[in-house]
């Protein structure tokens, strides 16, 4: 299969034989572009952050998880490329010199990356911009502050030279087949893809590649045949129907955020803390359901805003309460050829809220993810759809706590009554993340906490203050 993009301002073509080599490994071993560095080689570090620009818009992406073909007809900048218009350094280079922003210097051209993305976009909020990229030695106020003094340079002209890239004769040139390993199928609409996925249901669909990716670096698999499904453009449309909003299951989770952040802040927080930027500018919603993980962010929070999924197989299309598509751990009900097309939800649940537990507050999985949304009409609790992530097999609506909730009065005492329920629900398990009483006993008081937050009251951390 060949390939076409830019590399630091040079078009090439390359042959991505197999489909899933990375660009990093590619950028390091064939191109002697040593500069992009392997850290984790799981997309937790940021060392290999690299500088992606289409006509979305330009991102930091971490290159150890990107597989090739998911670059063509883009513009790619690695370090080496990441300079000023006279060749000399890049304003946010300079700063991090000034502002000792670097000391053994590994972590350095994963940071210069994602700065120079945030400069080239204008974001200022440095803490999470860089929230995807470790440094072991350095400390973070230095290079915040780096950042923060080059935020009013200008920008290099390259970057536009960059964008113009996406309408030229290289990128239109797509991909072609070449022999090898079976060629990857780059279907260019939801429409080609069923098509296609109905006739090769044992194809891996690869969206943001933010799981697949870890299958291939640190499982070694070996993919074939692959779909990637980047391309279809309709499959990242968001639509709103008035009281619903549909979104397609190639909607990133950095696409996702302000607009969750508008209708649910509470959800909108969470995604903010949702992986790093390099991880939600890669991670779609469609596959952080379709993966099934009992750990995943979104499924609980969707289950308690009571949202649809939306699957096609073909031109058979059918949806179902999002809860129904979780049917045990590592088993979805998602038929062969069949695919995840979009997830509708609606606008107007003003009593959801939604928390997130991890060992680390940026850039980590969470141990437990509660969503709560509970109806209270004359102080009285007349509707309740509760879902936990973390606690089960698979992310699991708590209906025994529902219904020990649903015609009690709204109170601290009935809430924490209640709250015995959950141990009928779920018997969590222990692992590194957090033991199974931790995991039950904070459950029940983040039900405490919601009833808390609900009556006015100041929860969350990052609002108390001395
Ligand atoms: C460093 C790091 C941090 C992370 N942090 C978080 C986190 O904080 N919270 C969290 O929830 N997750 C996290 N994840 C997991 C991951 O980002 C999510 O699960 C992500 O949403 C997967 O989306 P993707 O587009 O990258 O899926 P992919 O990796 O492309 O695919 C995942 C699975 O879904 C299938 N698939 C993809 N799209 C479809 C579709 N439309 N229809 C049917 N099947 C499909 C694939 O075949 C595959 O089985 C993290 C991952 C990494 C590497
Ligand atoms: S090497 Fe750590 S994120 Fe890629
Ligand atoms: S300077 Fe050493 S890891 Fe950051």
């Amino acid at each position: 299969m060949d390939i076409g993009f830019l590399l630091n301002g040079e078009p090439v073509r390359l042959r991505a034989d197999p489909p899933t080599r990375t660009l990093l490994d590619w950028l390091r071993e064939d191109r002697g572009l040593t500069a992009t560095k392997e850290g984790c080689n799981e997309g937790d570090c940021g060392a290999c952050t690299v500088m992606v620009q289409d006509q979305d818009g330009i991102r930091a992406l971490n290159a150890c998880i990107l597989f090739l073909p998911q670059l063509a007809g883009k513009a790619v900048r690695t370090v080496e490329g990441i300079r000023a218009d006279d060749g000399g350094m890049h304003p946010v280079q300079t700063a991090m010199v000034e502002h000792h922003g670097s000391q053994c210097g590994f972590c350095t051209p994963g940071f210069i990356a994602s700065m120079a993305v945030a400069h080239a976009n204008g974001q200022t909020d440095h803490n999470d911009r860089l929230a995807g990229n470790l440094c072991r030695c350095t400390g973070y106020a230095p290079i915040i502050r780096a950042a923060r003094a080059a935020e009013d340079t200008p920008v290099p002209q390259w970057i536009a030279a960059d964008r113009s890239f996406s309408g030229s004769e290289i990128s239109s040139g797509g991909l072609r087949s070449s022999g090898g390993q079976t060629a990857p199928l780059l279907p260019q609409s939801s429409d080609a893809l069923a098509e296609i996925y109905a006739q090769t249901p044992d194809a891996t669909l690869i969206a943001g590649a933010t799981d697949v990716g870890l299958w291939v670096t640190k499982q070694l698999r070996d993919l074939d045949p692959v779909i990637f499904l980047h391309q279809c453009r309709d499959l990242a449309r968001i639509e709103d129907w008035g009281d619903t909003l549909k979104i397609g299951a190639g909607v990133t989770i950095a696409k996702l955020w302000p607009l969750m952040r508008e209708f649910y802040p509470s959800f909108g927080e969470l995604l903010r803390r949702y992986g790093s930027v390099q991880v939600r500018e890669a991670a779609t919603l469609g596959g952080n359901i379709a993966n099934g993980s009992p750990i995943g962010d979104s499924p609980p929070v969707l289950i308690a805003l009571g949202a649809r999924l939306h699957l096609r197989k073909g031109t058979a299309r059918r949806d179902m309460p999002i809860e129904d598509f979780f049917i045990d751990y590592g088993k979805q009900d998602r038929a062969p050829g069949e695919f995840v097309e979009a997830i509708t939800l609606p606008k107007d649940q003003p009593a959801m809220r939604c928390y997130k537990i991890s060992k680390r507050f940026d850039q980590d999985i969470s141990a437990l993810c509660a969503a709560f949304n509970i109806t209270v009409e004359s102080d009285r609790i007349s509707a309740a759809r509760i879902a936990f992530g973390g606690m089960a097999g698979t992310p699991k609506r708590a209906t025994a706590l529902e219904t020990a909730l649903i015609g009690r009065d709204w109170s601290e005492d009935s809430v924490k009554a209640a709250a015995a329920a959950l141990e009928e629900d779920f018997t969590p398990m222990s692992d590194m993340r957090a033991s199974a009483a931790y995991r039950m006993e904070t459950a029940k008081n983040l039900l405490l906490r919601y009833f808390h937050e609900m009556q006015g009251a100041q929860t969350s951390v990052l609002e108390v203050r001395p």
